[in-house]
């Protein structure tokens, strides 16, 4: 069975509405050298350790549940020379034992879900550093509220405005350090590069048993795009350093 994801983020090279550049950021606003041990939950395709090992020499360990995002992060690692600086684990992360205070920064881009959302997230990954070590997650927000009647978001879109959502992170022990969000390049660039992606593979699969499927999933998604998220929906990274 095609899983949507691996059919529409086959070609991403970070799987959010950000961009090499704002990664980068981060890992400056993290304060991130060759000394940092960084933890990457929900790490995908590898994007975003690729750019953070690659720029600031730190090492990571990664944890991603799907074997096709697995196993291209892998390759990826090893093309780029950086295995010495990436450990991928192939887990849920769910279930991953984080222990205590071992990890100078701890991240979660687009992945929150793991944990129920934002405040299940902090709570998961504040532990994970030490005292003045910091916790990033990329999560999406509402840019306007309350949300207009006619758009009611999907189950599990529980999400709040940025205001709020940093609230969230100071609420969780955290001082929050840094905003870097996503701009409407950056929202188009990710959103249409799973046009190409679904476009592509149903013209090469005409008589899969799942095109079907993934045509009404794409098509609902860039309907919803168009209609509702590009307008009503953000997504931020949110940087904050550990209190405790
Ligand atoms: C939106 S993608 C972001 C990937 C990566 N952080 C990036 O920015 O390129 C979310 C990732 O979380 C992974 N994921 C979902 N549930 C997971 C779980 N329980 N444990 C580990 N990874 C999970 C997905 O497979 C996917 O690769």
């Amino acid at each position: 069975m095609a899983w949507y994801f691996a059919v529409v983020e086959r070609f991403h090279e970070i799987q959010n509405p950000t961009s090499v550049e704002k990664i980068r950021l981060l890992g400056e606003r993290l304060g991130l050298g060759p000394g940092s041990h960084v933890l990457d939950v929900g790490s995908g395709r590898g994007g975003p350790a690729l750019v953070l090992a690659g720029e600031f020499g730190c090492r990571i360990t990664s944890v991603e549940r799907a074997e096709e995002f697995h196993s291209v992060a892998r390759e990826r690692v090893r093309e780029a020379g950086l295995d010495h600086l990436v450990e991928l684990i192939h887990a849920d992360a769910a279930g991953f034992p984080i222990e205590p205070g071992r990890y100078d920064a701890a991240l979660c881009l687009g992945a929150s879900f793991i944990w129920d959302g934002l405040d299940g997230t902090l709570a998961a990954l504040v532990p994970a550093v030490r005292a003045g070590g910091s916790v990033a997650v990329g999560e999406p927000y509402w840019r306007r509220w309350p949300l207009p009647d006619g758009f009611q978001p999907d189950p599990g879109e529980d999400f709040t405005t940025l205001d709020e959502t940093v609230r969230r992170f100071e609420g969780a022990g955290l001082a929050a350090t840094a905003l870097i969000d996503a701009s409407f390049d950056d929202w188009d660039r990710y959103e249409t590069l799973h046009w190409l992606s679904a476009e592509g593979w149903l013209a090469e699969h005409p008589g899969d048993p799942d095109a079907e499927e993934i045509r009404r999933l794409f098509d609902r998604q860039r309907d919803r795009y168009l209609r509702w998220e590009r307008d009503l929906l953000g997504w931020a990274i949110i940087a904050g350093r550990s209190k405790a």
